[in-house]
């Protein structure tokens, strides 16, 4: 028993460093220019590498703690709910104390929107699809369709380099709760072949959050592909919009209304 164990072990943690090292040389051959990016990671965040791999023991533990958080939100919401509007600027200053998750944002907006179709980019372990999704269920309405393509290298600010990749045996959302699944849409592919598709698929979104690469030019292309298809009324919302320029120049274009809450930006389109 314990040796099947070990085999088990020592066979997703080979798979991850294959998914993880194949990766790397996969962005390395398009991104030669890059190649003193790659060098400063491995000298100074390589050594966290194997500790990663030893977070498949923790993530039951992360998961029940998500559970709880996600019932916390709806606590939250139960209690605050009825003073939020998504379109009032001093709603967000309001909850800036009372949520501690970033993310939380997401599942008050969704309660208050009661959008029938949401578009994420960008799962990883699915903090922001969890909160989606029980807000989804808390409404008894609504779908969300989200993309992610794990084991992705990328650089931002000063060619500092990133990897987003999850803990070996596991797959995009896992910590989506299964209750939850039956409104989801999960697709496994690039943004840049899977978006424009989807999109002309669905003709309409209600919401669009980006959360995928968050690099000026993949922020840029999913603002653009994503706004002919919102509807009037409808949030085009984006994490970490202090990454690069991307999210202010989108706002100087289309003079929308706006409000950033922590570092997620919302759109309204108006029009
Ligand atoms: C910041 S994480 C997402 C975090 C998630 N929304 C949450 O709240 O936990 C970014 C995710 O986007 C994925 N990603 C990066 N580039 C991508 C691309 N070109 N197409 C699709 N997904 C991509 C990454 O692998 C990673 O899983």
């Amino acid at each position: 028993m314990r040796q099947n164990n070990i085999i088990k072990y020592l066979k997703r943690t080979a798979l991850w460093f294959y998914l993880l090292i194949g990766s790397l040389i996969r962005y390395w051959l398009n991104h030669p220019f890059e190649t003193p990016a790659i060098i400063r990671f491995f000298l100074k965040k390589a050594v966290y590498i194997p500790k990663f791999t030893k977070r498949n023991v923790l993530t039951e533990k992360e998961q029940f703690n998500f559970e709880e958080n996600l019932d916390r939100v709806t606590h939250l919401y139960q209690k605050y709910g009825n003073k939020f509007n998504a379109k009032y600027k001093d709603s967000y200053t309001k909850l800036d104390k009372l949520l501690t998750d970033k993310e939380q944002i997401l599942y008050f907006q969704i309660r208050k929107y009661r959008p029938s179709i949401v578009l994420e980019t960008g799962v990883a372990a699915g903090v922001s699809s969890g909160y989606i999704l029980r807000a989804l269920k808390d409404n008894h309405k609504g779908k969300l369709y989200s993309i992610d393509l794990p084991f992705q290298w990328y650089t931002y600010g000063n060619h500092e380099l990133h990897l987003d990749s999850l803990p070996p045996g596991r797959n995009s959302g896992y910590l989506v709760p299964d209750d939850l699944k039956t409104r989801w849409h999960l697709l496994i592919g690039d943004t840049y072949q899977l978006l424009p598709k989807l999109l002309q698929q669905l003709k309409t979104v209600d919401v669009f959050f980006h959360d995928s690469e968050h690099t000026y030019k993949t922020m840029t292309f999913e603002y653009n592909q994503a706004w002919p298809h919102i509807k009037k009324n409808g949030l085009l919302l984006s994490d970490d919009i202090d990454f690069n320029h991307a999210f202010n120049k989108f706002i100087k274009k289309h003079s929308p209304k706006y409000f950033v809450f922590k570092n997620i930006g919302v759109i309204i389109k108006s029009k």
